[in-house]
């Protein structure tokens, strides 16, 4: 028996996993709601979006996805405040991203209803998965890749679009100290580092495993031709304190217009807190470490929010970050973005919207 809600069709599940999750010990992103959107594009058109039971998918081995890569996803999150209210945080733009990202791997765009409306009846069947615990949220994944058959290299006749949503706690726990990439590149001029496709996380995994090997937990990529230049981290744009300055790289096709990035700029910048957007070389940042004036270093992105960095490796040195204290910017800006969120102060942006 199905029902409609929000004018998507819904199948429920038979019953429940939610009284086996501990909700006080959630990882990030490991145990997922009971339910899914699901929705098929097919004969030239995307059909209507259906809420299923979570479930796993049967595809062809001639699948698309498994050898063009064709695959692009989306990273957002649901919260729910003391009343019970459940919120989003500018989910049009990961809306307006994830059609980007399709567009430059030639799969074809959702229309905004479909994903809208989706994701919102999806939040309603699962409600009871979204965490309340201070720090805890429904991290949502929306994502659409090839379900298309056959062996020859172009775009697929078929695509799926699903949103899996997964109650979770921090992404990283403890300190994270990251490693200036001098020789490996996660894009270039003209390639797909804007979009959000799969591939591009295949191919930091190696180079992030050698960082790891050394003792770093992420690397910090840098711009292809030179690698003089800070980019960003494997999911997370990075913002520098250089004296009472904020100093971020501008997005290009190499880097991902982050959401929480354009947050923190704008709500710095709200704050009198001097911003600067511009192309920031390994040197300075190398130079600023050993007279001082670096004051913070963090990553910035959905799942992680803000994540300070302790210290970084560059050419066989490493460098240590001073230690964080009550009036840093990674503090405020975390708070002050968190709360928005969560709606514990007023959203002068406009950013967040209920979920009724
Ligand atoms: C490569 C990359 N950079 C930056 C980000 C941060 O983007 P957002 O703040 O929209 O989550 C992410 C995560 O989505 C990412 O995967």
């Amino acid at each position: 028996m199905s029902t409609i809600i929000h004018d998507i069709e819904v199948l429920k599940a038979k019953t429940s996993k939610i009284s086996e999750i501990d909700f006080n010990n959630l990882k990030f992103g490991h145990v997922f709601s009971d339910h899914m959107l699901e929705c098929d594009f097919k004969n030239g058109e995307w059909e209507a979006p259906k809420v299923v039971p979570y479930q796993p998918i049967t595809l062809d081995p001639s699948a698309k996805i498994f050898h063009y890569g064709q695959s692009v996803f989306e990273g957002m999150k649901a919260y729910k405040d003391a009343d019970g209210k459940v919120w989003l945080f500018r989910p049009l733009d990961n809306f307006k991203r994830l059609n980007i990202s399709s567009k430059r791997l030639a799969i074809p765009e959702l229309p905004e209803n479909y994903f809208m409306d989706g994701l919102k009846a999806l939040l309603k069947v699962d409600e009871d998965w979204i965490p309340e615990k201070e720090g805890s949220s429904l991290y949502i994944r929306p994502f659409v890749f090839a379900s298309g058959n056959g062996f020859h290299a172009s775009p697929a006749d078929e695509y799926k679009f699903i949103i899996c949503t997964a109650p979770s706690g921090a992404y990283f726990s403890g300190e994270v100290k990251v490693l200036i990439e001098e020789k490996y590149s996660r894009s270039a001029n003209g390639g797909v580092g804007f979009a959000k496709a799969g591939g591009n996380y295949a191919g930091q995994f190696y180079p992030t495993q050698l960082a790891v090997e050394k003792g770093y937990q992420q690397v910090i990529w840098t711009d292809d031709t030179s690698h003089e230049y800070i980019e960003e981290a494997g999911a997370m744009n990075i913002f520098v304190r250089i004296d009472d300055t904020l100093v971020t790289a501008p997005t290009s096709d190499r880097i991902l217009d982050g959401i929480t990035r354009k947050s923190i700029i704008e709500l710095a910048k709200s704050e009198n807190i001097p911003v600067e957007v511009r192309k920031l070389s390994v040197k300075e940042v190398v130079e600023a470490a050993q007279n001082g004036s670096l004051k913070e270093m963090f990553g910035a992105g959905t799942a992680a929010v803000i994540s300070p960095i302790s210290g970084f490796g560059y050419k066989d040195n490493d460098y240590e970050l001073p230690k964080l204290t009550d009036d840093s910017y990674a503090s405020f800006l975390k708070k002050r973005i968190t709360d928005i969120q969560t709606n514990k102060v007023e959203d002068p942006f406009g950013w967040r919207m209920e979920v009724k």
